[in-house]
């Protein structure tokens, strides 16, 4: 699957801009602020309904502007046109051939899409959260019935976490006993679909990864993702009973699927504490082109990757093995930014392969000859 053509209005520093596409590498460079980055979320948003950066619509929309609008020609076995239109707040539409997606939820996983930056090491030294939202994105592309699935549960527990604050403020005697009856009755099937497909993931994940890593380091550790969910011992139903006095007491929901984590490990050890910079870099690397290759497997079509500012962060020849590994593995069309020209340009005429090279400066996007 590639995106050839790509036309932004109003998308953040972009105010009209449409840009012709490699369907193998496309390399965008330009001093910082100058829009490389908005430029690959706005094909991450083309493709997913929404930033890369969690930033919400009206962050997105062209300060002054009331709209934003993105068309992509999409190649994949004919040929798609993607239209998304959003007025923050009011209107969010997303047209494949001139027909709307009922849901945005419909939309996901058509256009299978991974970015890789240097703020994926948050995803081993942040909170759980980052981690649980890794699984959701990949699994959220792969199966529709697991976004509908968290989505539903997400707001449950949103409204149960809501009625546990209001009981905490209007004093003793206000738990409504059917009313949390009610919610956690919601949540299992939700819950277990959920658990169910993040264990069977991280354990497809595994194998993919280690041998990523090992083609990544060179190393000879044994490197793993284990999965960390309350639910591995009890079931839902008998955690939610345990914690009915907890969870009135703290206010909030202490159990569920909410509460999963990935834990990484190096030779059965947390990787936390225990791997060097480097080593974790690579960790991560292996981790999100596990994701790529899973998702390339498991889905008809060839995902796109946006590599954002990678240069920057790792080291000539890390880069430069990473090309190699992305061009030999069958890698489909990606999409890299640098601040250097001449680094990436110095990189890519190593390999043998097509590629346009953009300079953006101040959301203006050229083409450069190569
Ligand atoms: N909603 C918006 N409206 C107008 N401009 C915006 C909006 N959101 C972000 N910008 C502008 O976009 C610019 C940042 O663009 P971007 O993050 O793509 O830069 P970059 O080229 O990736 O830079 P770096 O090399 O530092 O990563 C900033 O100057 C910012 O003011
Ligand atoms: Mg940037």
């Amino acid at each position: 699957m590639q995106l050839l053509k790509l036309k932004l209005t109003n998308f953040k520093n972009y105010a009209a801009e449409q840009v012709e596409l490699s369907p193998k590498l496309n390399c965008f460079t330009g001093l910082n602020g100058m829009g490389k980055t908005n430029l690959l979320d706005a094909i991450y948003y083309l493709c997913m309904s929404k930033s890369c950066l969690s930033v919400r619509d009206n962050h997105i929309v062209m300060q002054g502007a009331s709209f934003f609008r993105l068309e992509g020609i999409f190649q994949t076995d004919m040929t798609e046109k993607l239209v998304a239109k959003v007025i923050p707040s009011n209107q969010k539409v997303f047209e494949r051939n001139g027909v709307a997606a009922k849901t945005l939820a419909e939309h996901i996983g058509r256009y299978p899409i991974i970015v890789i930056t240097p703020d994926d090491t948050q995803l081993a030294t942040e909170g759980s959260e980052m981690r649980r939202r890794f699984l959701d994105n990949t699994l959220s592309q792969l199966d529709n019935n697991y976004l509908k699935a968290l989505l539903f549960y997400n707001k449950i527990l949103r409204q149960r976490n809501a009625a546990l604050k209001s009981f905490g403020k209007s004093g003793q005697g206000s738990y409504n006993e059917a009313l949390m009856q009610s919610y956690n009755k919601q949540m299992l099937a939700p819950a277990h679909l959920i658990f169910d497909k993040r264990k069977a993931l991280i354990e497809k994940l595994n194998p993919v990864f280690l041998d990523l890593y090992t083609a990544i380091s060179g190393g000879q550790e044994t490197v793993s993702l284990a999965f960390r969910s309350q639910l591995l011992e009890h079931s839902l139903e008998d955690l939610l009973e345990q914690a009915k006095e907890k969870d009135r007491i703290l206010q909030r929901s202490t159990c569920g699927i909410h509460k999963d984590d990935l834990i990484f490990k190096t030779e059965n050890q947390p990787v936390k504490r225990f791997a060097s910079q480097g080593q974790l870099k690579s960790f991560i690397l292996a981790m999100k082109l596990a994701q790529y290759e899973l998702l390339r497997l498991e889905k008809n079509k060839v995902p796109i990757l946006l590599l954002d500012d990678i240069f920057d962060k790792l080291d000539e020849r890390r880069v430069a093995a990473l090309i190699e590994l992305l061009l030999k593995r069958e890698f489909g069309q990606i999409f890299i930014t640098d601040t250097h020209s001449k680094r990436v340009a110095g990189i890519l005429d190593r390999f043998d392969e097509d590629y346009k090279e953009f300079e953006i400066q101040d959301g203006r996007v050229s083409g450069l000859v190569n």
